[in-house]
């Protein structure tokens, strides 16, 4: 799994191989530049999922319930899935939280709509978590494997292991039936997922450990419109080869040469009203 914002990478990412793009509630940090996922709304997700959608050939398309379109009551969340399934066409939904949100699971699910879980590093809780932190360390382990217990009994499809010891997803792994997806998670879940502007090496900001960059694709950005403008300035691009060949019927006959400007005004020429001395 891999997110996705957009039709053009949503196409490339299809074509790579990737079989579920997530158009995470992480867009508000890596398209829109916050510091957290907070202000993402459902608007916002179902514009980005209906061009993903446009995109993705083979590929599952899940859609981000953002920060409060959910937390508030099983019915809210009921409502918003909807909203993101009709309006941003997606196949399924993720939302974030272990028991506090089997509820709200459970009545989306019973909706009909497919539903992918997510613990441990549940950013949308980045205040109350007190930063960006690994979760489930000693006896904070046991919240995580009943969490994802009381996902897998709503009814999730699927659930997202984020930034928790590797032995403990093992653990989760283990206790439930159905697949994990990894983040920050080591390498035994059954799935993992990244951000594509990390695997690609294109948000710079923060670097996560466990991203890895599998191309430097913000580097070549760069270079390639370094190069771009120089060769504007230099007046090599365009060349004849990406210009249209000229049209000879319709060049402008100019009558009469043009004449040219004297380069050097006449003192006694100026009229004696624009003389300041
Ligand atoms: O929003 C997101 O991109 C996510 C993934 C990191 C799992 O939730």
């Amino acid at each position: 799994m891999v997110t996705a914002y957009d039709f053009t990478m949503a196409r490339l990412l299809d074509e790579g191989g990737a079989d579920i793009l997530l158009v995470g509630d992480s867009l508000g940090m890596v398209v829109q530049g916050h510091p957290t996922t907070l202000p993402v709304t459902v608007e916002e997700i179902c514009y980005h999922g209906r061009a993903v959608m446009r995109g993705a050939h083979r590929a599952h398309v899940v859609g981000d319930m953002p920060f409060m379109s959910f937390q508030v009551s099983p019915t809210q969340a009921v409502e918003n899935a909807g909203k993101l399934m009709k309006d941003g066409c997606f196949e399924s939904v993720k939302l974030e939280g272990g028991e506090e949100v089997a509820e709200h699971v459970r009545r989306i699910v019973n909706a009909g709509i497919p539903v992918m879980g997510h613990v441990g590093l549940t950013p949308q809780s980045v205040h109350a978590m007190g930063g960006f932190k690994v979760q489930g360390k000693g006896d904070d382990a046991e919240r995580i494997v009943n969490g994802a217990r009381a996902l897998e009994e709503a009814g999730c499809y699927a659930i997202v292991l984020e930034a928790i010891p590797p032995d403990l997803a093992e653990e989760v792994t283990a206790s439930v039936s159905v697949p994990t997806i990894g983040i920050g998670a080591g390498p035994r879940c059954d799935g993992q997922v990244l951000v594509c502007y990390d695997l690609l090496g294109m948000y710079r900001d923060l670097k996560p450990k466990f991203a890895k960059r599998f191309a430097e694709v913000g580097d070549q950005i760069v270079g390639a419109v370094r190069s771009y403008v120089g060769e504007v300035q230099a007046r090599s691009f365009p060349a004849t080869e990406h210009s249209f060949k000229p049209n000879n019927a319709t060049t402008v006959q100019r009558s009469a040469p043009i004449a040219p400007l004297p380069v050097v005004i006449d003192p006694a020429e100026i009229p004696p009203h624009w003389q300041t001395h």
